[in-house]
Protein backbone atom coordinates (compact mmCIF):
# COMPACT_ATOMS: atom_id res chain seq x y z
CA UNK A 1 0.00 0.00 0.00
CA UNK A 2 3.12 2.01 0.28
CA UNK A 3 2.72 3.55 -3.37
CA UNK A 4 -0.42 4.93 -2.01
CA UNK A 5 1.25 7.27 -0.17
CA UNK A 6 2.71 9.58 -2.31
CA UNK A 7 3.07 13.53 -1.88
CA UNK A 8 4.69 17.00 -2.19
CA UNK A 9 4.52 17.48 1.69
CA UNK A 10 3.88 14.92 3.57
CA UNK A 11 6.18 11.10 4.16
CA UNK A 12 4.01 8.49 4.77
CA UNK A 13 5.63 4.94 6.75
CA UNK A 14 3.28 2.16 7.36
CA UNK A 15 4.86 -0.47 9.89
CA UNK A 16 3.43 -2.77 11.67
CA UNK A 17 0.26 -1.92 11.75
CA UNK A 18 1.44 1.49 12.50
CA UNK A 19 1.03 4.29 10.40
CA UNK A 20 3.63 7.59 10.53
CA UNK A 21 2.59 10.73 8.82
CA UNK A 22 5.38 13.30 8.53
CA UNK A 23 4.64 16.67 7.72
CA UNK A 24 7.51 17.63 5.12
CA UNK A 25 7.87 21.55 5.00
CA UNK A 26 10.54 22.44 7.16
CA UNK A 27 11.42 26.12 5.70
CA UNK A 28 8.57 27.23 6.65
CA UNK A 29 8.27 25.19 9.95
CA UNK A 30 5.68 23.05 8.72
CA UNK A 31 3.23 25.72 8.29
CA UNK A 32 -0.51 24.39 6.93
CA UNK A 33 -0.84 25.87 3.83
CA UNK A 34 -3.91 24.65 1.11
CA UNK A 35 -1.77 22.19 -0.33
CA UNK A 36 -0.49 20.65 2.51
CA UNK A 37 -4.30 20.35 4.47
CA UNK A 38 -5.72 18.82 0.84
CA UNK A 39 -2.58 16.09 1.39
CA UNK A 40 -3.42 15.63 4.86
CA UNK A 41 -7.25 15.56 3.38
CA UNK A 42 -6.19 13.11 0.86
CA UNK A 43 -3.88 10.86 3.35
CA UNK A 44 -5.99 10.08 5.93
CA UNK A 45 -9.12 9.02 3.46
CA UNK A 46 -6.57 6.78 2.67
CA UNK A 47 -5.62 5.60 6.02
CA UNK A 48 -9.24 5.16 6.97
CA UNK A 49 -9.54 2.71 4.12
CA UNK A 50 -6.19 0.99 4.67
CA UNK A 51 -6.74 -2.33 6.40
CA UNK A 52 -3.24 -2.45 7.23
CA UNK A 53 -3.19 0.06 9.17
CA UNK A 54 -4.56 0.27 13.24
CA UNK A 55 -3.35 3.37 14.43
CA UNK A 56 -1.86 6.84 12.98
CA UNK A 57 0.90 8.79 14.58
CA UNK A 58 1.65 12.67 12.88
CA UNK A 59 4.57 14.89 13.60
CA UNK A 60 6.44 17.67 11.75
CA UNK A 61 9.66 17.36 10.33
CA UNK A 62 12.56 18.76 11.67
CA UNK A 63 13.80 18.83 15.57
CA UNK A 64 12.18 22.71 15.55
CA UNK A 65 8.56 22.64 14.77
CA UNK A 66 5.68 20.39 14.81
CA UNK A 67 3.33 23.04 12.62
CA UNK A 68 3.90 26.24 13.32
CA UNK A 69 0.42 27.46 12.42
CA UNK A 70 -1.65 28.07 8.97
CA UNK A 71 0.62 29.53 6.37
CA UNK A 72 0.37 33.36 7.37
CA UNK A 73 1.70 34.18 3.48
CA UNK A 74 -1.29 32.86 2.37
CA UNK A 75 -3.66 34.11 4.41
CA UNK A 76 -2.19 37.57 4.84
CA UNK A 77 -4.49 39.16 1.38
CA UNK A 78 -7.52 37.22 1.69
CA UNK A 79 -10.61 38.81 1.89
CA UNK A 80 -13.32 37.59 3.75
CA UNK A 81 -15.06 34.93 1.50
CA UNK A 82 -11.32 33.38 0.86
CA UNK A 83 -11.05 33.29 4.68
CA UNK A 84 -14.22 31.64 4.79
CA UNK A 85 -13.21 28.86 2.37
CA UNK A 86 -9.92 28.61 4.01
CA UNK A 87 -11.70 27.93 7.50
CA UNK A 88 -13.73 25.24 6.55
CA UNK A 89 -10.90 23.32 4.87
CA UNK A 90 -9.28 23.20 7.77
CA UNK A 91 -12.37 22.25 9.82
CA UNK A 92 -13.04 19.49 7.30
CA UNK A 93 -9.24 17.89 7.02
CA UNK A 94 -9.33 17.91 11.40
CA UNK A 95 -13.01 16.79 11.69
CA UNK A 96 -11.24 13.69 9.23
CA UNK A 97 -8.85 13.48 11.47
CA UNK A 98 -10.91 13.21 14.83
CA UNK A 99 -13.31 10.88 13.79
CA UNK A 100 -11.34 8.91 12.05
CA UNK A 101 -12.30 5.24 12.53
CA UNK A 102 -8.34 4.30 13.87
CA UNK A 103 -6.77 6.28 17.10
CA UNK A 104 -4.29 9.11 16.31
CA UNK A 105 -0.95 10.08 18.15
CA UNK A 106 0.57 13.36 17.88
CA UNK A 107 4.04 13.54 18.43
CA UNK A 108 4.29 17.28 19.13
CA UNK A 109 8.62 17.83 18.25
CA UNK A 110 8.73 21.21 18.69
CA UNK A 111 5.95 24.70 17.59
CA UNK A 112 2.54 24.01 17.73
CA UNK A 113 1.32 27.06 16.98
CA UNK A 114 -2.30 28.00 15.94
CA UNK A 115 -3.08 25.47 13.14
CA UNK A 116 -0.92 24.00 14.52
CA UNK A 117 -1.94 23.21 18.00
CA UNK A 118 -5.70 22.90 16.40
CA UNK A 119 -4.47 20.04 14.42
CA UNK A 120 -2.63 18.62 17.42
CA UNK A 121 -6.31 18.78 19.24
CA UNK A 122 -7.98 17.21 16.58
CA UNK A 123 -6.12 13.88 17.53
CA UNK A 124 -6.60 11.15 20.37
CA UNK A 125 -3.09 11.64 22.17
CA UNK A 126 -0.79 14.78 22.41
CA UNK A 127 2.92 13.43 23.65
CA UNK A 128 5.20 16.76 23.32
CA UNK A 129 9.04 16.73 23.52
CA UNK A 130 10.18 19.00 25.94
CA UNK A 131 11.35 21.48 23.74
CA UNK A 132 7.52 22.24 22.13
CA UNK A 133 6.04 25.61 22.34
CA UNK A 134 2.37 25.11 21.71
CA UNK A 135 -0.47 27.94 21.46
CA UNK A 136 -3.10 29.92 19.90
CA UNK A 137 -1.69 33.43 19.11
CA UNK A 138 -3.47 34.33 16.98
CA UNK A 139 -5.10 37.59 18.05
CA UNK A 140 -1.60 38.60 17.74
CA UNK A 141 -1.76 38.69 14.34
CA UNK A 142 -5.15 40.43 13.91
CA UNK A 143 -7.37 37.18 13.52
CA UNK A 144 -9.02 33.83 15.59
CA UNK A 145 -8.05 30.70 16.16
CA UNK A 146 -10.03 29.38 12.64
CA UNK A 147 -9.22 25.78 12.73
CA UNK A 148 -11.54 24.76 15.27
CA UNK A 149 -9.21 25.75 18.64
CA UNK A 150 -11.88 28.44 19.87
CA UNK A 151 -14.13 25.21 20.28
CA UNK A 152 -11.43 22.13 21.27
CA UNK A 153 -9.58 24.18 23.56
CA UNK A 154 -12.31 25.03 25.97
CA UNK A 155 -13.27 21.56 25.87
CA UNK A 156 -10.34 19.66 26.25
CA UNK A 157 -8.69 22.07 28.82
CA UNK A 158 -11.64 24.02 30.32
CA UNK A 159 -13.21 27.35 29.32
CA UNK A 160 -10.87 29.28 32.13
CA UNK A 161 -7.45 28.30 30.91
CA UNK A 162 -8.86 28.34 27.05
CA UNK A 163 -9.74 31.74 27.37
CA UNK A 164 -6.85 32.77 29.02
CA UNK A 165 -4.77 31.39 26.31
CA UNK A 166 -6.59 32.22 22.99
CA UNK A 167 -7.47 35.77 24.39
CA UNK A 168 -3.69 37.02 25.29
CA UNK A 169 -2.25 34.82 22.67
CA UNK A 170 0.65 33.43 25.05
CA UNK A 171 2.25 30.47 23.97
CA UNK A 172 3.31 27.90 26.91
CA UNK A 173 5.92 25.07 26.95
CA UNK A 174 5.42 21.67 26.90
CA UNK A 175 5.61 21.23 30.74
CA UNK A 176 3.07 23.88 31.13
CA UNK A 177 0.72 22.16 28.79
CA UNK A 178 0.75 18.61 30.23
CA UNK A 179 0.26 20.66 33.58
CA UNK A 180 -3.14 22.19 31.99
CA UNK A 181 -4.52 18.65 30.20
CA UNK A 182 -3.19 20.14 26.94
CA UNK A 183 -1.18 16.94 25.69
CA UNK A 184 -0.76 13.79 27.77
CA UNK A 185 2.49 13.33 28.39
CA UNK A 186 5.96 15.52 28.00
CA UNK A 187 9.43 13.38 26.84
CA UNK A 188 12.90 14.07 25.78
CA UNK A 189 13.16 15.16 21.97
CA UNK A 190 15.39 11.75 21.46
CA UNK A 191 12.35 9.44 22.81
CA UNK A 192 9.11 11.31 21.52
CA UNK A 193 8.86 8.82 18.72
CA UNK A 194 10.16 5.51 20.57
CA UNK A 195 7.31 6.58 22.63
CA UNK A 196 4.21 7.70 20.36
CA UNK A 197 4.82 4.22 18.74
CA UNK A 198 5.06 2.27 21.96
CA UNK A 199 1.59 4.18 23.03
CA UNK A 200 0.50 3.18 19.19
CA UNK A 201 1.83 -0.89 19.56
CA UNK A 202 0.00 -1.40 23.03
CA UNK A 203 -3.10 0.24 21.03
CA UNK A 204 -2.43 -2.01 17.95
CA UNK A 205 -2.19 -4.96 20.52
CA UNK A 206 -5.67 -4.55 21.63
CA UNK A 207 -9.31 -5.76 20.49
CA UNK A 208 -9.65 -3.73 17.03
CA UNK A 209 -13.59 -3.36 17.12
CA UNK A 210 -13.65 -2.46 20.66
CA UNK A 211 -11.12 0.54 20.42
CA UNK A 212 -12.65 1.51 17.32
CA UNK A 213 -16.10 1.41 19.20
CA UNK A 214 -14.61 3.19 22.76
CA UNK A 215 -13.34 6.02 20.44
CA UNK A 216 -16.55 6.63 18.60
CA UNK A 217 -18.34 6.73 21.80
CA UNK A 218 -16.18 9.25 23.49
CA UNK A 219 -16.09 11.69 20.22
CA UNK A 220 -20.24 11.68 20.12
CA UNK A 221 -21.01 11.18 23.71
CA UNK A 222 -19.11 14.43 24.76
CA UNK A 223 -21.50 16.09 22.03
CA UNK A 224 -24.52 14.41 23.53
CA UNK A 225 -26.58 14.92 26.82
CA UNK A 226 -25.89 11.82 28.88
CA UNK A 227 -28.75 9.95 29.65
CA UNK A 228 -28.68 9.10 25.62
CA UNK A 229 -24.61 8.65 25.92
CA UNK A 230 -25.15 5.76 28.39
CA UNK A 231 -27.56 4.33 26.33
CA UNK A 232 -25.53 4.29 23.36
CA UNK A 233 -22.50 2.58 25.29
CA UNK A 234 -25.02 -0.26 26.60
CA UNK A 235 -25.95 -1.17 23.37
CA UNK A 236 -22.17 -0.75 22.11
CA UNK A 237 -21.16 -2.87 25.28
CA UNK A 238 -23.97 -5.66 23.32
CA UNK A 239 -22.61 -5.89 20.00
CA UNK A 240 -18.69 -5.98 21.32
CA UNK A 241 -19.69 -9.57 22.02
CA UNK A 242 -20.88 -10.10 18.53
CA UNK A 243 -17.15 -9.24 17.44
CA UNK A 244 -15.67 -12.71 18.58
CA UNK A 245 -13.16 -10.12 20.49
CA UNK A 246 -14.49 -10.91 24.22
CA UNK A 247 -13.99 -14.67 22.97
CA UNK A 248 -10.23 -14.22 22.69
CA UNK A 249 -9.37 -11.80 25.11
CA UNK A 250 -11.73 -12.85 28.08
CA UNK A 251 -10.65 -16.73 27.14
CA UNK A 252 -6.68 -15.88 26.91
CA UNK A 253 -6.91 -13.91 30.41
CA UNK A 254 -8.58 -16.96 31.98
CA UNK A 255 -6.51 -19.42 30.26
CA UNK A 256 -3.43 -16.82 31.54
CA UNK A 257 -2.08 -16.41 27.49
CA UNK A 258 -1.41 -13.17 25.66
CA UNK A 259 -4.66 -12.52 23.44
CA UNK A 260 -4.53 -12.80 19.65
CA UNK A 261 -6.81 -10.45 18.14
CA UNK A 262 -7.22 -10.53 14.22
N1 LIG B 1 3.13 30.54 8.14
C1 LIG B 1 4.03 30.76 7.15
N2 LIG B 1 5.37 30.77 7.34
C2 LIG B 1 5.80 30.56 8.58
C3 LIG B 1 4.94 30.34 9.67
C4 LIG B 1 3.53 30.32 9.41
N3 LIG B 1 2.61 30.08 10.36
N4 LIG B 1 5.67 30.19 10.79
C5 LIG B 1 6.95 30.29 10.42
N5 LIG B 1 7.04 30.53 9.10
C6 LIG B 1 8.24 30.72 8.30
C7 LIG B 1 8.87 32.07 8.56
O1 LIG B 1 8.24 33.09 7.79
C8 LIG B 1 10.31 31.82 8.13
O2 LIG B 1 10.37 31.86 6.72
P1 LIG B 1 11.66 32.56 6.00
O3 LIG B 1 12.83 31.71 6.43
O4 LIG B 1 11.34 32.41 4.54
O5 LIG B 1 11.73 33.93 6.50
C9 LIG B 1 10.55 30.38 8.55
O6 LIG B 1 9.25 29.78 8.70
C10 LIG B 1 11.26 30.24 9.87
O7 LIG B 1 10.55 31.02 10.82
P2 LIG B 1 11.25 32.12 11.78
O8 LIG B 1 12.43 32.72 11.10
O9 LIG B 1 10.19 33.03 12.25
O10 LIG B 1 11.75 31.15 12.95
P3 LIG B 1 11.99 31.55 14.47
O11 LIG B 1 12.68 30.38 15.10
O12 LIG B 1 12.61 32.88 14.60
O13 LIG B 1 10.51 31.66 15.10
C11 LIG B 1 8.24 30.95 15.49
C12 LIG B 1 9.70 30.53 15.18
C13 LIG B 1 8.17 31.55 16.90
C14 LIG B 1 7.37 29.72 15.41
C15 LIG B 1 7.80 32.02 14.46
O14 LIG B 1 8.09 31.53 13.15
C16 LIG B 1 6.34 32.33 14.51
O15 LIG B 1 5.91 33.05 15.39
N6 LIG B 1 5.54 31.80 13.54
C17 LIG B 1 4.14 32.11 13.43
C18 LIG B 1 3.34 31.37 14.49
C19 LIG B 1 1.87 31.76 14.40
O16 LIG B 1 1.52 32.91 14.64
N7 LIG B 1 0.99 30.81 14.07
C20 LIG B 1 -0.40 31.04 13.92
C21 LIG B 1 -0.73 31.30 12.48
S1 LIG B 1 -2.39 31.86 12.25
C22 LIG B 1 -3.34 30.47 12.28
O17 LIG B 1 -2.87 29.38 12.49
C23 LIG B 1 -4.79 30.72 12.01
C24 LIG B 1 -5.69 29.56 12.19
O18 LIG B 1 -6.00 29.13 13.28
C25 LIG B 1 -6.31 28.97 11.01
Amino acid sequence: MLGDYEYKNILVDVEERIATILINRPKALNALNTEVLKELEDVFDRLERDDGVRVCILTGKGDKSFVAGADISEMRDMDPLAAISYSKLGHAVLSKIENLSKPTIAAINGFALGGGCELAMSMDIRLASKNAILGQPEVKLGVIPGFGGTQRLPRLIGPAKAKELILTGRTITADEAERIGLVNKVVGPDVLMKEARDVAKEIANAGRFAVTTAKLLMNRGLNMDLDSAMILETQSFGICFSSGEPAEGMGAFLEKKKPDFK
